[in-house]
């Protein structure tokens, strides 16, 4: 057996793990962050998956620091680390943000995972060489989506070199990913960078269809199945409004445990996933994703509420709110024996059970952490007599409504749920 001086004790290699989790979880954050702020329609949906498989890698790399024993993964990570975190939400536009996280951070990091079987004691670490195995294909994949998207939003946006020159210089000042390579003197910050984050408004390409709530009207199920259909997928297509408005909730609440921000990241990606099933059906029935207007009013209005409150109203109105109507859609459209919209639905509904699930577990924690005196039950009330009088989506009132008669009534349904 070899004993190279290349070879890392199991101390510097715990200090490592700490920085590569630190960094995923990092890239989780900034690009939930700006999930909203970016317009181009192909980044958004890459950023939706990307932001869980980063807290998917986290959490993988959390799970083998334990097994090392260390329990509080973030304790004694540099200054200079923590300070690169902060910089990396102040980018000012998608190239900025592309350049920081993926040109620089996710491709360093994918070196570094790339290495590390060489760079520790493989023979007696086999876990954390299969942890690196397992997180290696989504960074792969998502280094080479930036590398090949990247000259559509480096075009639209010049000047981004400077601030991917300081995310990077960031880095080589605190010894690069790992922190064992010799730090380099520290770059000089660029000027005008304020933190844009939380978005307080939804981005879109200019020139993009805004929806128009006084022409969304509902055609009826059974007597008009086709017109019922294409209405229902543009508004799946909307979801992306959802996953965007978890994206700044997430952003919002650092305080919160790592569990539930790896809960808030799957939540995110599957909104993500309830729009491509709304995109792909639009697709098949004949429309452009361009074609269809974007309810970018929902998450603009949401984000006039504290992120509490956004949470509750989401996980514990809203959600639970539309679970009937998906039964009720997945038995018609079985019954006219439209396979794909059912199958849809199904998954669709599959992930809403979570997704309530997840609500009822997490709105108390966050009350809790916040300090409000509301309990969960008061905090639903009143975000949903709020929904009533603000949402721009007339599906909504009408599924509370629903939902509230279907509660007082004498033998009404259970809910599906
Ligand atoms: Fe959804
Ligand atoms: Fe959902």
């Amino acid at each position: 057996m070899s004993s190279a001086p290349t070879h890392i004790t199991i101390e510097q290699n715990t200090e490592i793990l700490k920085r590569y989790a630190f960094l995923e979880k990092v890239c989780m954050r900034t690009l939930s962050g700006w999930l909203p702020g970016v317009p181009e329609w192909e980044a958004k949906n890459e950023i939706g998956l990307h932001l869980w498989e980063s807290a998917d890698s986290a959490d993988k790399l959390y799970q083998r620091l334990r097994e090392l024993r260390s329990y509080q993964p973030e304790r004694n990570l540099s200054e200079r680390l923590l300070r690169l975190a902060r910089a990396l939400d102040r980018a000012q536009n998608s190239a900025e943000l592309i350049a920081g996280v993926y040109l620089v951070v996710k491709k360093q990091l994918l070196e570094a995972y790339r290495s590390h079987p060489e760079v520790t004691w493989s023979d007696f670490d086999r876990p954390t060489v299969k942890v690196t195995e397992m997180v290696l294909p989504a960074l792969e994949r998502q280094v080479a989506w930036a590398e090949q998207f990247f000259p559509e939003v480096a075009a639209r946006y010049p000047g981004w070199e400077a601030w991917r020159d300081y995310v990077a210089g960031l880095l080589a000042a605190d010894g690069g990913v790992t922190g064992m390579e010799t730090p380099r003197a520290e770059p000089p910050e660029p000027a005008e960078h304020p933190l844009l984050l939380p978005w307080k408004k939804c981005q879109r390409m200019k020139g993009w269809l805004v929806f128009d709530p006084s022409v969304d009207v509902e055609p009826d199920r059974k007597a008009e199945p086709e017109a019922h259909r294409l209405w229902r997928f543009k508004h799946y297509l909307n979801e992306m409004t959802a996953a965007e408005t978890l994206g700044s909730i997430l952003w919002m609440t650092p305080e919160m445990p790592w569990e539930y921000q790896n809960n808030v990241a799957r939540h995110c990606w599957d909104e993500i996933r309830h729009s491509q099933l709304g995109m792909v059906r639009i697709q098949q029935l004949g429309l452009k994703v361009e074609d269809v207007p974007q309810v970018v009013q929902i998450y603009d209005v949401m984000m006039t509420l504290p992120a509490v409150d956004q949470y509750a109203l989401l996980t514990t109105v809203i959600e639970p709110n539309g679970m009937p109507e998906k039964a009720a859609n997945r038995e018609h459209w079985e019954e006219i024996e439209d396979d794909i919209s059912a199958a849809a639905v199904s998954y669709d509904w599959s992930d809403e059970n979570f997704h309530i699930r997840w609500g009822k577990k997490w709105t108390p924690v966050l009350l809790e952490t916040y300090g409000y005196k509301e309990t969960p039950a008061e905090i639903a009330a009143r975000t949903e007599a709020w929904l009533m009088e603000n949402t721009p989506v007339r599906m909504q009132q009408k599924m509370a409504i629903a939902a509230h008669q279907a509660d007082s009534a004498p033998s009404g349904d259970a809910q599906s749920y």
